[in-house]
Formats: C-alpha cells, sequence, structure tokens
C-alpha cells in the first residue's frame, strides 16, 4: 500500500507542497508517481513511471494551483507503467482518483460498468473505483460527497482514498483498512497517508477512522460518518519529526516490518479467502490449475530466506497434495545439470523478483518446458514477468535487508496454494479446508497477540545477547523456521547460529553443546513435540541453555527449559506463521544490544542481482 498526498488551500502553491510530500513518502518504496489538478474546469493529470523525480521533471511547467493530488503507487493490480499509475480519471471526466489498497470485489464491479458501456484504460481496481463512483453519481443524480458515500457501501476491501472534480471545491477522502490523515495548516488542509507529508505544514492533524468521509474545502473541514451524518473531529497535536514518522516511531524499519506483519499478512489473505464458495481463490493461477493439478513433481528455487519458504512448501505441498517436491537453492540448480521436462512445475520464491540466482534458474528451467510460477512480492518485477502464473505476496516495500513480512507473506502464499491444490486433488475435504481456511483467517490476530507481548520476548534476548553461538532446533515444518531464526540472528548480529532438525542435533552438533553455546527450540505440541522434549533433555544434560518456543503450557518443559516463550495455537500446518514472529523479535532485540545497524547488516544486499 502506497503513498497519499494532497493539498487545498488559499495559497497556490498545491503542486509544490503534493510533490514534495510525495519526495517524503519514498521512503515506502513504490514503481510510479503522478498527480492531478484542475485547470479551466477540467482535471489534469499527469503520471510517471519511476522515481517522483521523473515525475516533478514531467509537471515542472505546471501553473500555480491551489488544490492537487497526488499519489506513489505500489501495483496490486496490474504492471508498474504510466497507465496504471494514479491519479485515476474516470470515464466521463467527473471526477479523478488516488487510492491506496485493494478493492476485492472489482471485478464484479468492471463487470457491471462494462454493461454501462465503461470502457477503461487501465488495468487497475482504482479505475474500477473511479468509474464506480462516476457510475453512482451520475445515475442517481448526486454531488460527489454523496456519490462517494453511496458508491463506497458496494466495495469490499481496503482503501484510502482522495478524489477530486473538475469544479475544483474540494476533495473528497474516505479509508477503510488504509491510513488517512488530514492535517490542518494556517490557511490550508494537508492529507496523507501518513503524517510524514504533514509535518512542517501543520500542527494538528485528525487521523480517519474507517468508514469515515471527510471533506475538505479551502476553508473548512467537515467529517461524516458511515450513516452520512456529521460527526464533528478531534485534531492532535503533530509532534513528530520526519525519520520519527517513517520508522512509524519504531525504532528500525526492522521492527516497524515486524509489527506490520498482522496487516501484511491479512493483505496477502485477503480476497483469496473470503472468496465466494469453499476453494481459496488464487487468481493468478487459475489458468494453469489442469497443469498444476497434473504435476509429477514440482521444485521450488530460491535463495536465502525465499528458501526457507521453499522448505516449508515442500513440507506442505508433499503432505498435504502428494505431490513430490524438490527444493533447490537457485545458485545450486543451475549448474547441478537437473533432470527436467515439459511436465515439470518450477516454483520461485523471492521477495524482490530480481534475485540473479533465482533469475537464471527459472530461465533455464522455462527454456527447458516447464511451467513457471513465481510467488513474489514486488510487482512487476524480472521474475513476475518471467513467470507463467503466480501469487503476489502483498507484503509491501520492505526495506530492512533482513527479511521479515516478506518471509510470512510467502509463507501465506505457499500455505494457500498447498491448501488449494490438496483440495482440488481431493486429499482434503470441505470440512478439512474450512477448518484451514477460519484458522488462516485468525492468524493475522495470533500474530498480534504475540507482538503485544514483545517486551517478554525481548527480556528474554537481554539475557543471551552476549553468547557467540547458537543452535536453532525445530523438526517437520518447524525446521525451516529453526532455519530461519538462525540466519536473522547471523544477519543482523553477526553472531555464529546454525539451524539443525533437532533430530539430526545427536548425530555431530551436538558437540558444540556446553554452557556457552544456547539451543532454541522451536517446538509447536504436533507429532513430534515429545521426540523433541528428548532433544531438548539431551542438551541439557550437557549444559546447554535452552529457549523453547511451544504453543501450549508444560510444567515439564517450564522446568527443562530455561526460558520458554508461549505463542497461539493453531492448525500444525499453520504454525511456521506464529512460530517465525518471536524469532524475529529475538534476533533483533539482540543485535540492538549490541548495537548493530539492522537495517543495514554489513556485506549485505536487499536485492542481490549478481549470480
Ligand atoms: C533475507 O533476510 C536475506 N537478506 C536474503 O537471504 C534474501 O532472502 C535472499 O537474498 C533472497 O532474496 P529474494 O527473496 O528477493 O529473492
Ligand atoms: N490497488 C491499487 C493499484 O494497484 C493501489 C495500489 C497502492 O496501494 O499503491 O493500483
Amino acid at each position: 500500500m502506497c503513498g497519499i498526498v494532497g493539498y487545498i488551500g488559499r495559497e497556490k502553491k498545491a503542486e509544490k507542497v503534493v510533490i514534495e510530500g510525495l519526495y517524503r513518502l519514498e521512503y515506502r518504496g513504490y514503481d510510479s508517481a503522478g498527480l492531478a489538478y484542475v485547470e479551466d474546469n477540467k482535471i489534469k493529470v499527469v503520471r510517471a513511471k519511476g522515481a517522483v523525480s521523473g515525475l516533478d521533471k514531467k509537471s515542472s511547467n505546471i501553473q500555480p494551483q491551489d488544490l492537487a493530488i497526488g499519489h506513489t503507487r505500489w501495483a496490486t493490480h496490474g504492471k508498474p507503467s504510466e497507465e496504471n499509475a494514479h491519479p485515476h480519471e474516470s470515464f466521463k471526466g467527473e471526477l479523478a482518483i488516488v487510492h491506496n489498497g485493494i478493492i476485492e470485489n472489482y471485478k464484479h464491479l468492471k463487470e457491471l460498468l462494462m454493461d454501462e458501456g465503461y470502457i477503461f484504460n487501465s488495468e487497475t481496481d482504482t479505475e474500477v473505483l473511479a468509474n464506480w463512483i462516476e457510475h453512482t453519481k451520475l445515475k442517481r443524480d448526486l454531488n460527489l460527497v454523496d456519490a462517494v458515500h453511496e458508491a463506497l457501501k458496494f466495495v469490499h476491501g481496503a482503501y484510502a482514498i482522495c478524489v477530486v472534480e473538475p469544479s475544483a471545491e474540494m476533495i473528497v477522502c474516505a479509508k477503510k483498512s488504509s491510513p488517512l490523515a488530514v492535517g490542518i495548516g494556517d490557511d490550508s488542509f494537508i492529507i496523507g497517508s501518513d503524517a510524514t507529508p504533514i509535518i512542517g505544514r501543520a500542527k494538528e492533524v485528525i487521523y480517519l477512522e474507517d468508514n469515515q468521509i471527510a471533506i475538505v474545502t479551502r476553508d473548512k473541514l467537515q467529517v461524516k460518518d458511515i450513516d452520512n451524518r456529521d460527526t464533528g473531529f478531534f485534531p492532535e497535536k503533530l509532534l513528530l519529526d520526519l525519520q520519527a514518522v517513517e520508522k512509524k516511531g519504531f525504532e528500525s524499519f526492522m521492527m516497524k516490518e515486524i509489527h506490520e506483519q498482522p496487516e501484511t499478512i491479512a493483505d496477502c489473505l485477503r480476497g483469496r479467502l473470503a472468496a465466494a464458495g469453499p476453494e481459496i481463490a488464487l487468481g493468478g493461477i487459475e489458468d494453469v490449475m489442469p497443469r498444476l493439478l497434473r504435476a509429477k513433481k514440482i521444485t521450488i528455487v530460491s535463495c536465502g530466506t525465499s528458501w526457507h519458504s521453499a522448505l516449508i512448501g515442500k513440507y506442505l505441498i508433499e503432505s498435504l497434495t502428494r505431490i513430490p517436491v524438490e527444493v533447490d537453492y537457485a545458485s545450486e540448480y543451475r549448474y547441478r545439470k537437473p533432470i527436467i521436462s515439459n511436465d515439470d512445475v518450477v516454483v520461485g520464491i523471492t521477495q524482490s523478483g530480481e534475485t540473479a540466482d533465482t533469475k537464471a534458474a527459472l530461465e533455464m528451467a522455462k527454456g527447458k518446458g516447464a511451467l513457471i510460477l513465481g510467488v513474489v512480492n514486488v510487482v512487476g518485477s524480472s521474475i513476475a514477468r518471467l513467470s507463467n502464473a503466480g501469487i503476489y505476496t502483498h507484503s509491501g516495500t520492505e526495506i530492512g535487508v533482513a527479511s521479515t513480512k516478506a518471509f510470512t507473506g510467502q509463507v501465506a502464499a505457499i500455505t494457500m496454494l498447498a491448501i488449494k491444490l490438496s483440495h482440488r486433488l481431493g486429499h482434503i475435504d470441505d470440512e478439512k479446508l474450512m477448518d484451514l481456511k477460519d484458522a488462516l483467517a485468525i492468524i493475522p490476530d495470533q500474530v498480534q497477540e504475540i507482538l503485544d507481548d514483545s517486551a517478554a520476548i525481548e527480556s528474554v534476548a537481554s539475557i543471551y545477547a552476549n553468547y557467540d553461538d547458537f543452535l536453532y532446533l525445530g523438526r517437520g515444518i518447524n525446521f525451516p523456521v529453526a532455519l530461519e531464526g538462525a540466519l536473522k540472528l547471523k544477519e543482523i548480529s553477526y553472531i555464529h547460529a546454525e539451524g539443525y532438525p533437532a533430530g539430526e542435533m545427536k548425530h555431530g552438533p551436538i558437540a558444540l553443546i556446553d554452557e556457552s553455546c544456547p539451543s532454541v527450540f522451536v517446538m509447536p505440541h504436533d507429532d513430534s513435540y515429545e521426540k523433541t522434549v528428548s532433544n531438548l533433555q539431551e542438551i541439557r544434560a550437557r549444559s546447554g541453555k535452552v529457549i523453547a518456543v511451544t504453543d501450549k503450557e508444560d510444567k515439564n518443559l517450564t522446568e527443562a527449559a530455561d526460558a520458554v516463550i508461549i505463542i497461539p495455537k493453531t492448525e500444525p500446518e499453520l504454525t511456521p506463521l506464529l512460530t517465525t514472529i518471536p524469532l524475529q523479535i529475538f534476533s533483533h532485540k539482540i543485535a540492538r544490544i549490541r548495537n548493530k545497524d539492522v537495517d543495514k547488516p554489513r556485506n549485505l544486499a536487499k536485492s542481490v542481482t549478481v549470480e
């Protein structure tokens, strides 16, 4: 979800304030930018793919304006391009809109509008919303405010929007699930998807509530509720400095991103679980479903953290679908002369969509006739484009080099894929499907519960911050979580940490164990719990310290372990989405105590575009 800026006021500087606001929102990451203003009772739109500086150049000769809205887009529907960039003007020119979020029922609304003769110029859900509001306005002869209010009654999904019309009297704002703030300046109002564009331009701000509509004119702000009744508003003082807002008050981008996970996992699940009928809707793979269901083998290639999601994918796909799955490091796959036939399905999991090793591996497999699926965060990235089909993870921009929210997005996506295939192949019935969907739907709240308990996890971390070697252990689907926990600690604190299957520990790594090498056990109460408890005892018997992450109080465990972190209970298949979270908080705390730059760890790059 990306950035919105709006300005309406007495001074003619709207285009400048909006461009400057968009620059300030660049930290969120985006793929295109645009702005709209009104001249001679006509809406004018300027848009550019790529950086705000491109838009800045393109709009340098705009006459000074007293109203403008702007946007930085992080594509969710349609590739990053000038046509898909916001603002979107409605078909008959009645309005222009900027939008953050996802309109879940855009397909249905689009069909209704096409029946009414509407033609679309972009692939976005946002243009559908623009036309839906226009259609409501014209059909029912409403003013803009009432049209927005009425139109939104039929819209499902998440949105923060600003709408303007050719009369240029007002900016109409509305929000649901996506944030929107209105700054109250001395002679103007500045709107922002967060307070960043408002800082220094207004001393007071109101944060709109879900389902509220704000009507902002040059000299008045009015806020209405879902029933179109005036609610008044309560401005808050705006004291934050820019840097603090960018990190939303968190001490690092990584911590901000850890805390965004309830929202980002919900974004990944949104519209996919709630589809009509029992099935999980994964629009991006529907066309290739017959070939997927026929697959004799699935290979997943990826690197680093994404490789850990791939391992979780293997556990899930094999156990739920009985299709054999191979997981390979992308950098190995290419050079080991893999056996690839045109019945094969090769899945690439990648946050950036630009990782050179993964890209090269997928290109090779594609050349040999395999069907390529991408599980990708960045819309329109190279790997998204080269894939035949895929699932976007919708985790939003990840700035911290160490992946957190992108990982849980990948796990959520691959979990939905495994469940969907399993149901289609008849390995799980409707009842089991519904159980898994219900359990998935509450994962965001359960992640929030863990985050609410961060202080307890951090106090455990504080005790272990000065140790120089760690072992992370787990079994089954939580073995990759142990690997990811170890990688996270290694990446940001430079502590030596290794992940192992808990059962494998006695075959070698146990030699490392003494009082100076703590072990982190990832051990929810699944089929292998008792066995893992035995492994834990083996460590205790050798004076090793033990930190256990589990999902239920167990007196024996409390007695055996030095620290126990309890997370909420979920279905065994979904545990990685929860067990991962305390490990992220744990490594972040240790790195901060050791005074490391968690957002930019030494020697690492966010996107590795060399092989
Ligand atoms: C994550 O913490 C790492 N920085 C790294 O392992 C990363 O996951 C890997 O380079 C793959 O990147 P990708 O997901 O963008 O392909
Ligand atoms: N869903 C919209 C699009 O793809 C908005 C994305 C955003 O929040 O930037 O254009």
